[in-house]
């Protein structure tokens, strides 16, 4: 059934916009013509972070407020180029000092803290591997990930230190712990205070000179299978990192910009960190809760222009009803994108009522390391589609024998290889890597359909990758944490429609209790809670229902697509191979 989506003519885009018409743009694109947007060194080196803050030291743009920073609190500090450029070579010499190597991986377990900005972009500096960590991870999650990276170093706070100390035995790699507001440490356990180590380093630093496709970050992701893997991404991606954030949330130099996204994810490190600061612009970095009204207010107090949020933030903000944006002076925005989960048209419609502006979607994931299929300033949307690739991008809907299918057709969302942020790796993985590529392509997990004018339209996930509240989550790893509950036998996850059709998805879980416990709300509620404290607090099951057995193959694997269509009541499909 094809659902009567609404046409957008860009003619009313406020202002003029960096990117040219779409229709002419795209077919003449070539990534050479955006190889100067990047600052190289010679002998075709570069680093992103010297892209992303130092070039503009040496320019007018030495002494522009960068960040503009406000804590939960409403706390605030603003920290100028020249400033973040000065803190980022001091936290490259405080690494280097501590004989922190290039091709060392050194994790961030923070918060929105400006510390987490400097220090992202010090180590990319020294030349080391950045990994980010979400602050709502609990002790295992993080472990997960500094234990599979062989992380030497862990940049955190004291109020998340004790999540580290929990699993510190278990991390044989790690030999420093950066405490920002650290006190008493145990210099023995290699803890330093972030500060104070600060405070003594020199803020000159020469920055490292890397190869395009040395790796600057990875960031761990989920999939359907397994612990989340470590995508690495290049210094060579930021050419298309820098254009992408140019052409499609169309920075200027004059705008304020607000990116909602956390560190902890791809879009936080992308749009935040790197796309964003490399065009110039002053950024918002709010850290703190979700509040329809204080989101509002800082709209309004920041005077933001430009606005890279999730569809989930707008369905709450779109919940809380239309008499709370009403308080609030607005005007300012001129330009608002999405990302991270279908934007359905609902949404849109009311941000155009309250905002006066179209809400332009964008997709793309982890592993892509930018935008690739978007809305442009400059090209009519089509309300409901995530829009048209990218100059330089070739999509293609495919079947399961990798080959193109008619436009209105169902398939596999696939994309050519080979543009310049695509990962290049999966850590310590390299059978994972090349998974992702079939006959060619890079397949990307998403099913979705191309309409006759090109548009491309989002259908569903191919696997069993859930998406709550924009945010990824692998049902194998909070199923391997719920059966280490005691009550726990076995464990069956599923991403399914939220009912209140706010997050997308919500997480469900099937479980079979051992011998000697029954079920309760109590036992729920504990349930919840040892996921919330052991993981993370987005990954809890919002439903759990109990079983007394679960579909399983022959081979033991239990049969989440079963569970799923029993679930929204939709034919199983073939049950050949389930165990009798
Ligand atoms: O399923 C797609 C969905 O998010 C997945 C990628 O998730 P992640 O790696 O966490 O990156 C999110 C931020 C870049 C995709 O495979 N997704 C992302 N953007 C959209 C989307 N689904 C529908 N519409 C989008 N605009």
């Amino acid at each position: 059934m094809e659902i009567n989506f609404v046409r957008v003519s860009q003619k009313k885009f406020k202002g003029k916009p960096n990117m040219g018409a779409y229709e002419k743009v795209y077919p003449n694109f070539k990534w050479e013509d955006v190889h100067d947007e990047v600052e190289w060194f010679d002998g075709g080196k570069l680093n992103q972070a010297y892209n992303t803050i130092d070039k503009h030291r040496n320019t007018w743009r030495k002494n522009k407020v960068a960040l503009y920073w406000e804590g939960d609190d409403g706390s605030t500090k603003k920290f100028t180029f020249l400033e973040m450029s000065n803190l980022s070579n001091k936290f490259a010499n405080v690494l280097k000092s501590n004989g922190i190597k290039k091709g060392d991986r050194i994790f961030i377990f923070l918060s929105r803290i400006p510390e987490n900005y400097i220090s992202f972009l010090g180590i990319l500096k020294m030349g080391g591997i950045a990994g980010t960590m979400f602050a709502a991870f609990g002790p295992e999650a993080v472990k997960d990930r500094l234990l599979d990276s062989d992380a030497v170093a862990v940049v955190t706070d004291v109020k998340l230190k004790p999540r580290i100390d929990q699993v510190r035995k278990d991390l044989p790699s790690l030999k420093h712990v950066f405490v920002v507001g650290g006190k008493d440490l145990k210099k023995e356990s290699g803890e330093l205070s972030f500060d104070e180590e600060l405070a003594k380093a020199s803020r000159d630093f020469e920055v490292e000179k890397m190869n395009p496709d040395d790796v600057a970050f990875m960031q761990y992701t989920s999939g359907s299978t397994g612990k989340p893997k470590g995508v690495m991404h290049t210094h060579g991606g930021m050419a298309q990192q820098h254009i992408t954030a140019k052409w499609v949330l169309d920075l200027k130099d004059e705008d304020i910009y607000w990116c909602t996204s956390d560190p902890g994810w791809i879009t936080g490190i992308i749009y935040t960190i790197l796309g964003a600061w490399s065009n110039g612009v002053s950024q918002l970095i709010f850290d703190g809760r979700f509040d329809p009204d204080r989101w509002y207010s800082l709209i309004e107090k920041y005077q933001v222009n430009v606005w890279y949020t999730a569809p989930t933030a707008l369905r709450m903000l779109m919940s809380s009803g239309e008499d709370v944006p009403k308080k609030y002076n607005m005007k300012s925005l001129r330009h608002i994108c999405s990302v991270g989960e279908p934007l359905n048209p609902e949404p849109i419609r009311w941000a155009h009522k309250v905002f006066g502006l179209w809400v332009h979607d964008t997709w793309w994931q982890t592993e892509t390391g930018s935008m690739l299929i978007c809305n442009y300033p400059k090209m009519d949307m089509k309300v409901g589609y995530m829009g048209k690739p990218f100059p330089g991008i070739t999509a293609s809907i495919r079947d399961e024998n990798g080959n193109e299918v008619k436009p209105g057709v169902e398939g596999d969302l696939c994309l050519q290889p080979g543009w310049p942020s695509m990962f290049n790796g999966v850590w310590k993985n390299e059978e994972k890597y090349k998974s992702y590529l079939k006959n060619g392509w890079y397949v990307t997990g998403d099913k979705a359909k191309m309409d006759p004018d090109g548009y491309f339209i989002y259908v569903g996930r191919g696997d069993d990758v859930i998406k709550t509240a924009g945010e990824r989550v692998g049902p194998f790893e909070i199923e391997s944490v719920l059966i280490e509950h005691p009550a726990v036998a076995e464990a069956g996850v599923i991403g399914k429609p939220d009912p209140e059709g706010i997050r997308g998805e919500i997480i469900k879980a099937f479980l079979v209790l051992r011998k000697g416990h029954t079920p309760s709300k109590e036992l729920e509620d504990d349930i919840r809670k040892f996921i919330k404290t052991r993981l993370a607090g987005h990954m809890y099951p919002k439903e759990i229902e109990f079983r007394d057995t679960l579909p399983r193959t022959q081979s033991g694997k239990i049969m989440r697509r079963v569970l799923k269509a029993q679930e929204l009541g939709l034919p199983t499909g073939d049950l050949s191979t389930i165990e009798k």
